[in-house]
């Protein structure tokens, strides 16, 4: 049977195990999908020896995108933008490969789940982190009217800003700047809610039918959610939806199938 896993530290809790087997159900496709936990100083060597051993595909995830990023031969123009990597294989040359689908999987969620488009719109991003290189390509891409970020320190936003210079401008602060804009869809990418913590932005900042996201699920996003919806959000959703999306598109670039996302979004919620 193929081998998948996904691989980070930790990962335990990773729900994409359960998710992959679902895709794999829907599909009638057999694998065999693990969470495997890696030591920070063995990434390379586990990669390696996972796909000498016949391992099919990795997942990767936090601390080692961008360790990946820089051992792959081979990668997507949207890997290359994010300088990070969660989708790994071997292509028909037998050069490791890397893709990232995070960034198509959060505009998926936005646009088909959420019924948000984004051409035109001003978004405001919290956080200057990996997370934020990771989705910030694709959200250009669409063309919206501004991006705003906001990060704690401001010097690493100035460096997400010269680093994505030459594709668009971003508009940077720290939390203290009076920003007096109002958006149409507020993405949290900082880490604050993995402590139950809100990152101190205005709620003067949501718009009247401003989509609110958090891009981590469940408990962790809970601050947030609670936040916008007090403060006439007209959606506020966590970041469920964006994990599913982006397993899909690695799915598809391991199967060559796209599954469907809906059901499966739905059972997690359920469970
Ligand atoms: P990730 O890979 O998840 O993006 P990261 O690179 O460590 O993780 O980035 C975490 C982001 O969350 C950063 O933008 C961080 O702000 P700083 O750059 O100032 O550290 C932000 N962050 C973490 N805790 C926060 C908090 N309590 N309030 C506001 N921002 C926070």
């Amino acid at each position: 049977m193929s081998r998948y896993a996904v691989i980070g530290n930790p990962v335990s809790h990773s729900k994409s195990p359960l998710i992959h087997q679902l895709f794999a159900a829907q599909s009638g496709i057999q694998l065999d999908y693990s969470a495997i936990e890696v030591a920070a100083d063995n990434f390379d060597n586990f990669v390696e020896k996972f796909f000498q051993d016949g391992g099919a595909g990795l997942n990767v995830t936090v601390p080692f995108k961008e360790s990946a990023f820089k051992l792959v031969q081979e990668c997507s123009s949207r890997a290359q933008v994010a300088r990070a990597v969660n989708t790994l294989y071997i292509n028909s040359s037998q050069q490791l490969c890397g893709d990232n689908t995070d960034g198509i999987g959060l505009l998926t969620d936005l646009k088909a789940n959420c019924g948000i488009q984004l051409t035109g719109k001003n978004i405001l991003i919290l956080g200057a982190g990996g997370a934020v290189r990771g989705i910030l390509g694709m959200l250009i891409k669409e063309l919206p009217g501004s991006i705003t970020l906001l990060n704690r320190t401001l010097a690493r936003a100035h460096a997400l800003q010269q680093d994505f210079a030459k594709i668009a401008n971003i508009d940077v602060h720290d939390y203290s700047s009076s920003v007096n804009k109002q958006f149409d869809l507020i993405i949290n990418a900082t880490s604050a809610g993995l402590v139950s913590e809100l990152p101190p932005v205005h709620a003067s900042m949501i718009g009247p039918d401003c989509v609110c996201y958090d891009m981590v699920y469940g408990d962790k996003a809970a601050a947030f959610v609670l936040w916008a919806r007090k403060h006439g959000a007209k959606v506020a959703v966590d970041g469920l939806g964006m994990l599913v999306e982006q397993a899909a598109e690695s799915f598809y670039i391991w199967h060559g199938v796209k599954p469907q996302t809906a059901p499966v979004i739905a059972a997690l919620r359920k469970s």
